[in-house]
């Protein structure tokens, strides 16, 4: 049974709330309406209420700002606490930013971990794990083994199986299961293989294979050639961006797959549909009636986690400076309009190639003769008094570019539970299918902890 936030009965009217929350003119703007990046450009703090605006304008540290809105989404029973703002500044909020933020909080699904089958992982499969690896591994296959058991199923396949973690300790502690590990890289594919050999497990009970899973008919095949007539469990641990929905899709019409258990995260790489991808997000005809469309800013803010960022310590003066993480904010928005105001173009993929190091975060000049260096952006017509001259207009901006930021994430569980209903929605919709969504790991330890679960009734 799909857990819902508490003041919702049906599906039907949480998917309708949450779709038109994000629709609204002001979540649109700050997930992507106008990036970050582009806030000096397009004036975007002006777009802000007003009221907002003019209550953060009283505070002298911008951090305790972010800090308030964090606090405001906060969860108690994640936090393990009250609110961590100190009440008096909470109860000073504008009533509607207090709302926007209460509104947050009562549109995201529910995150606390639910009790559930866990292993403790033997050190030899350990070894080659980190803390949160451990954690998940142990809730994820303890989880799947039930389920195999419980719908007497022997045959595992692990899409996007990476370092082979989940795969490897499947087929280790249970001589009753057999497994496929796919994997797109052929590096992540040798490193598991690897990973196989130092645990000795035999080749015909795990088996590896280097496959782009793109949804293809011929990895269809694969899969029920290997399953041989037996009934599988189609199984990813983090399988990023679209990987997820081809998984849902293989579950749904591969007729030897019988259940389906799929963890998501990078939801930065999810394809939207258009002409050319018309099988991209969203996957559901509920969502796609609705119109829904998250930009690639709504996308990237769906795998934050601002409430396990660290809080800063707002006591120490010498922490008053600009952070790091502020100050690259907030050079990049002084770039961009730098080359907005001198017409410089860039080419979208060479952002990607960035090699800005902290060193170069001295001073607006180095930043951006570093950045432009990396970007091939011919300089010799930019003075570096130009250049500080723009740092000196600008600087004062440096709290106004991290709240935006801050605000833009702040509807980072909001945007994961509309990816998770658009799954949802898919699945539900389809004869014979029984779906649910859960949170399987603990949030604090991996905030990507949704876990959506699917089988068959034959
Ligand atoms: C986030 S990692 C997770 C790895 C592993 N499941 C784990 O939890 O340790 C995602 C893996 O999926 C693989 N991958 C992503 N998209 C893929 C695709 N479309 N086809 C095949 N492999 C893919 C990547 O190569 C990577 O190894």
């Amino acid at each position: 049974m799909l857990d819902l936030p508490n003041s919702y009965k049906s599906p039907e009217e949480y998917t309708a709330d949450l779709c038109d929350f994000i629709d609204t003119p002001l979540v649109s703007q700050i997930t992507g309406g106008i990036h970050v990046n582009d806030a000096l450009i397009r004036d975007a703090w002006e777009r802000l209420p007003e009221e907002w605006t003019s209550w953060w304008s009283q505070f002298h540290d911008h951090r305790q700002v972010q800090q308030d809105l964090i606090d405001g989404i906060g969860d108690r029973f994640e936090q393990g606490s009250e609110l961590r703002t100190e009440p008096a500044l909470a109860e000073r909020r504008p009533q509607s930013l207090a709302s926007w933020l209460t509104r947050i909080r009562s549109l995201a699904l529910p995150r606390n971990q639910r009790q559930g089958p866990e292993l403790t992982l033997p050190e030899v499969l350990t070894a080659r794990m980190n803390t949160k690896k451990i954690a998940e591994v142990s809730k994820a296959a303890a989880y799947i083994h039930a389920v195999c058991q419980r719908r007497g199923i022997a045959h595992v396949i692990d899409v996007g199986s990476g370092q082979g973690y989940l795969s490897s300790s499947l087929a280790y502690l249970f001589p009753d299961l057999k497994l496929l590990a796919i994997d797109g890289s052929q590096a992540q594919v040798d490193g598991a293989q690897s990973f196989a050999a130092s645990l000795e497990i035999p080749g015909d009970k795990l088996e590896h294979m280097v496959h782009w899973i793109d949804g293809s008919p011929t990895l269809a095949a694969k899969m029920t050639d290997w399953a041989n007539g037996q009934k599988c469990m189609l199984v990813g641990l983090h399988a990023c961006g679209n990987l997820s929905e081809h998984m849902l899709r293989y579950f749904a019409t591969v007729s030897c797959i019988d259940s389906l258990a799929a963890i998501g995260c990078c939801y930065n790489h999810i394809v939207p549909a258009s002409p050319s991808c018309p099988e991209g997000f969203p996957i559901s005809s509920v969502l796609r009636n609705k119109n829904v469309a998250l930009s690639p800013t709504a996308l990237m803010t769906a795998c934050q986690a601002p409430s396990n960022w660290e809080k800063p310590n707002l006591e120490k003066a010498d922490e008053k400076a600009m952070s790091v993480f502020s100050k690259r904010r907030l050079y990049r928005a002084i770039l961009e309009k730098l080359f907005f105001d001198k017409d410089i173009r860039i080419h979208e993929g060479g952002r990607a190639a960035w090699g800005i190091r902290k060193g170069d975060l001295a001073s607006f000049p180095k930043f951006a003769n570093r950045a432009m260096g990396c970007l091939g952006v011919d300089s010799e017509g930019i003075t570096i008094e130009e250049l500080m001259m723009y740092e000196k207009r600008y600087k004062s901006c440096e709290g106004k570019i991290a709240i935006l930021w801050t605000l833009s994430v702040l509807c980072c569980k909001v945007v994961e539970s509309v990816i998770a209903m658009d799954r949802y929605w898919f699945l539900a919709n389809q004869e014979g299918i029984e779906v649910d969504i859960f949170p399987i790991f603990d949030f604090k330890v991996s905030p990507r902890n949704l876990i959506i679960v699917a089988e068959k009734n034959v």
